[in-house]
């Protein structure tokens, strides 16, 4: 599983640090390429050479210092990390992760990763223990980052209880264990559409919606980074596109229709989470309308509808999942569209709430599916939540 992967070590300040030069020398043995972050803190407990030596990488441990090996600013390793662990991490350091901190190198890199990242927490047991601890825990949790639990038994501090970080070789196996299962998604096509289209009205005017595409590139993102290949056909957005993933931009129904069939075919998982205006303007003005003391009334004309094509063409293996986006009647209307759209998954996204739908970072969803069930999930990011949709889908398949 690592072998041939960039793993970054965040070492921290606590007496468990010198566990962490084995931690760094099993993953080098796993094939891994090992490059070590050091706090301020754990340089009291051991030296950056220690860990040069064992990776035969160079050691962060400052952001200010000169930079000789890699000539790249200061969020270079966030970016060419595989995955991260931070062991030992202490209660200090997981509190300023759970704050947004990045006042050094290695929260800085926490922060401006998009890898998978792992700790083992290493601490007193009161420490442990304590509700601010626990809840700066629970909230790093609530992003998607790995918690490896402490193990029990005697503490540096002379006590006895839950607190010490676990051997190097159980971290390095629930590290292995749980990246294999993010890279589960591997051999897999995805299609994906996202944001709204714009009908133009003349060539300044347009008809459109507030979907910004965050739902949509949070699943093309997370299918990604599970091993997928990726197609994401996307109408305007202000985001971008997910590193390697295929983004086909497009603005109006008719264009996503076309880039959609295009890439249909290929895919065997097609997720629509894009906002396609219903109608169209059917004489778009090729100048500019000009303002009189008229009315000015619009004739629409029903635009394709790109997921009843697809339904109705899905061929033996491709599973199809369908978003419904309601203010009212949530479950019947999105009922109503899975048989008729011939979906396996639909997703009942409620819109009528402050925190949820268009352009927002949370949503809040049901799915139904073709046998009548109904999963409820609570209010979450967008990014947990295509975690969360993708899981589902891997079992459908
Ligand atoms: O982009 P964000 O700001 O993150 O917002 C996310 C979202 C609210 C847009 C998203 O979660 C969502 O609900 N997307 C579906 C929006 C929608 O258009 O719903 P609908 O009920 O009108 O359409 C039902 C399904 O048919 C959708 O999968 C849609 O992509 C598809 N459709 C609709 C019309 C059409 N002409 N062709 C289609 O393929």
């Amino acid at each position: 599983m690592l072998k041939d992967k960039n793993v970054i070590l965040g070492v921290t300040g606590g007496i468990a640090a010198y566990k962490s030069v084995e931690i760094a020398s099993r993953l080098r043995k796993a094939g891994a390429s090992v490059h070590v972050i050091m706090t301020a803190g754990a340089q009291n407990f051991i030296t950056p050479l220690t860990f040069r030596e064992i990776t035969g990488n160079p050691v962060t441990t400052t952001m200010w210092g000169e930079i000789t090996n890699y000539n790249v600013e200061h969020i270079a390793l966030a970016q060419l990390a595989d995955v991260i662990i931070v062991a030992p991490a202490t209660a200090n350091f997981i509190a300023k992760a759970a704050m947004g901190m990045a006042d050094d190198m290695l929260t800085t890199t926490l922060l401006a990763t998009k890898a998978p990242i792992f700790f083992a927490p290493a601490m007193n047991t009161n420490m442990y223990e304590n509700s601010l601890t626990q809840g700066n825990i629970q909230k790093l949790v609530d992003l998607g980052w790995h918690f490896i639990p402490p193990a029990t038994g005697h503490l540096a501090c002379g006590t006895e209880g839950k607190g010490r970080m676990p051997e190097p070789a159980e971290i390095v196996a629930f590290v292995e264990e749980n990246s294999a299962m993010s890279l589960d998604m591997t051999g897999h096509k995805v299609l994906v559409t996202a944001a709204g289209t714009y009908e133009p009205i003349d060539p300044v005017r347009y008809i459109g919606n507030r979907s910004s595409g965050k739902m949509g590139y949070a699943i093309a993102e997370a299918a990604q980074k599970r091993g997928a290949e990726v197609v994401l056909v996307s109408g305007p957005s202000a985001l971008k596109a997910p590193a390697g993933v295929k983004l086909i931009k497009v603005e109006t129904a008719a264009q996503m229709r076309d880039a959609v069939m295009d890439n249909c075919q290929q895919a065997d998982i097609i997720i629509k989470a894009a906002a396609v205006a219903d109608y169209r303007v059917q004489e778009v003005s090729e100048h500019k309308i000009k303002k009189n003391d008229q009315e000015l009334v619009l004739v629409l004309e029903k635009n394709p509808d790109i997921l009843k094509e697809l339904g109705a063409k899905k061929r033996a293996g491709q599973l199809l999942v369908g978003f419904a986006a309601e203010t009212q009647n949530l479950l019947e209307y999105a009922k109503d569209k899975l048989e008729k759209k011939n979906l396996d998954m639909i997703v009942a996204n409620d819109v009528s709430r402050k925190d949820a739908g268009f352009n927002t970072d949370t949503n809040l969803v049901k799915l139904l599916y073709r046998n009548g069930t109904v999963d409820e999930l609570p209010l979450m990011s967008k990014h947990l939540l295509a975690d969360e949709l993708l899981n589902r889908v891997l079992r459908l398949k």
